[in-house]
């Protein structure tokens, strides 16, 4: 059986591939299956996100699909920028430009915030939703915290900023082998596995 994955990130791919490879299903992006209109990103949450692309994926193709929806909680910043996350800045400019402002801003906010109080978690949610109407969802953190000036240069968006919980290097500063080994997104798709496995059943 083949299921979508409402994502055109080749990485992702490979991941939730890796992740489901004894579930005997072939994963598939959205750049193998005719394009349909992606809704905005409208929910309150990360779960409402990604169980709407997933319907919307689903919906169009008749698939089991699968979405996935993720972004930084900084504790004293009130979960923020939360689902706002890519647009925390403002929506001008391209990916990477958006990344560095939105990086820039958040440890702009929290430059007067003390060590003890800069906890941060990545969160991420993924929903699978069957044709017949079946759904699941889960939403897994990574918690860590924000350190003052950004270091490292792999990984995108607040990774340069963010030391997981356990360790001493930013999330830039990882190989994606290891930060695809343990991150909010890997704990998610794991989350997900068994949901997945009782909707193809
Ligand atoms: P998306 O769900 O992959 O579209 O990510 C939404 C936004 O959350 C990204 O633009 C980043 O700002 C942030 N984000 C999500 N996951 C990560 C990550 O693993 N590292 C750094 N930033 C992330």
């Amino acid at each position: 059986m083949k299921v979508l994955l409402a994502t055109r990130n080749d990485a992702k791919l490979t991941e939730l591939r890796d992740i489901v490879s004894d579930l005997g299903v072939e994963v598939i992006g959205l750049d193998e299956v005719p394009e349909f209109p992606e809704a905005p990103e409208t929910g309150a949450t990360f779960a409402e996100n990604s169980l709407a692309k997933a319907r919307d994926a689903c919906a169009a193709t008749g698939m089991l699909a699968v979405a996935d929806d993720s972004g930084l909680a900084v504790d004293a910043l009130n979960g923020m920028p939360g689902v706002l996350s890519a647009r925390w800045s403002g929506s001008s400019g391209d990916r990477r430009e958006k990344d560095a402002k939105n990086l820039a801003l958040v440890l702009d906010q929290m430059a007067d915030v003390p060590e003890e109080r800069r906890g941060a978690a990545f969160v991420c949610a993924a929903a699978a939703v069957h044709p017949d109407g079946r759904e699941a969802v889960v939403t897994e953190r990574w918690p860590g915290t924000l350190i003052r000036s950004p270091r490292g240069l792999n990984g995108f968006g607040y990774d340069p900023a963010f030391v997981p919980d356990g360790g001493s290097v930013t999330s830039a500063e990882m190989s994606s082998e290891e930060k695809n080994a343990v991150s909010h997104r890997a704990r998610a798709f794991r989350a997900l596995a068994p949901e997945l496995r009782a909707l193809l059943g």
